[in-house]
């Protein structure tokens, strides 16, 4: 396994539309492993291939607490089969936005169809945070970032420190979990 570079805001590849893979294969389970322990020493909750300048729909994702079992999800092509009516808001962050948090409303329940890692066609469906993480991540895939929820206002002041950021030095390592 490697740990990969991540891309951050605002570079032009986050905004760039992810395609399907053909079929999970060796490929993929290396990209897979790659991005979750990628993800691990960042740390993350969640990322998405695009956030490593890999354009397939891959999403690696685990919520378990430091000290906990890993519970890793490994998912390629996930489409959303049903979006809760409801609501929930949590604060988010990214590890391509690093160092900027702010809640961001999503559906409170999700249900979504997708290939594992062996190619096999699954579905899942959660709810709270995870649901949330789901949204985030796939809402990477076709080039939105959570940023993108927030008011073009407040989008722009957190672009325009990010590009500061970048130009003045590498981007620091955050210390909360991001997506
Ligand atoms: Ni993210």
């Amino acid at each position: 396994m490697a740990i990969l570079p991540v891309i951050t805001a605002p570079d032009p590849r986050l905004k760039v539309k992810s395609k399907p893979v053909e079929r999970a294969d060796d490929e993929i389970r290396r990209l897979m492993d790659d991005m979750l322990e990628t993800m691990y020493e960042a740390p993350g909750i969640g990322l998405s291939a695009v956030q490593v300048g890999v354009h397939k729909r891959v999403i690696v994702i685990d919520l378990a607490k430091e000290g906990e079992e890993p519970q890793p999800l490994k998912l390629a092509n996930p489409e959303i089969l049903w979006l809760s009516g409801e609501t929930v808001t949590f604060e988010e962050g990214c590890l391509s936005v690093p160092g900027f948090y702010a809640e961001v409303t999503r559906p409170a329940g999700i249900r979504i169809r997708y290939l594992d890692p062996e190619n096999e066609a699954r579905e899942l469906a959660a709810d709270g945070l995870l649901a949330t993480v789901i949204h985030h991540e796939m809402d990477h895939l076709d080039g939105i970032l959570f940023i993108d929820h927030l008011t073009a206002l407040r989008r722009n002041i957190i672009l325009r420190k990010l590009a500061k950021a970048r130009r003045a030095k590498p981007p620091a390592r955050v210390a909360a979990p991001g997506a």
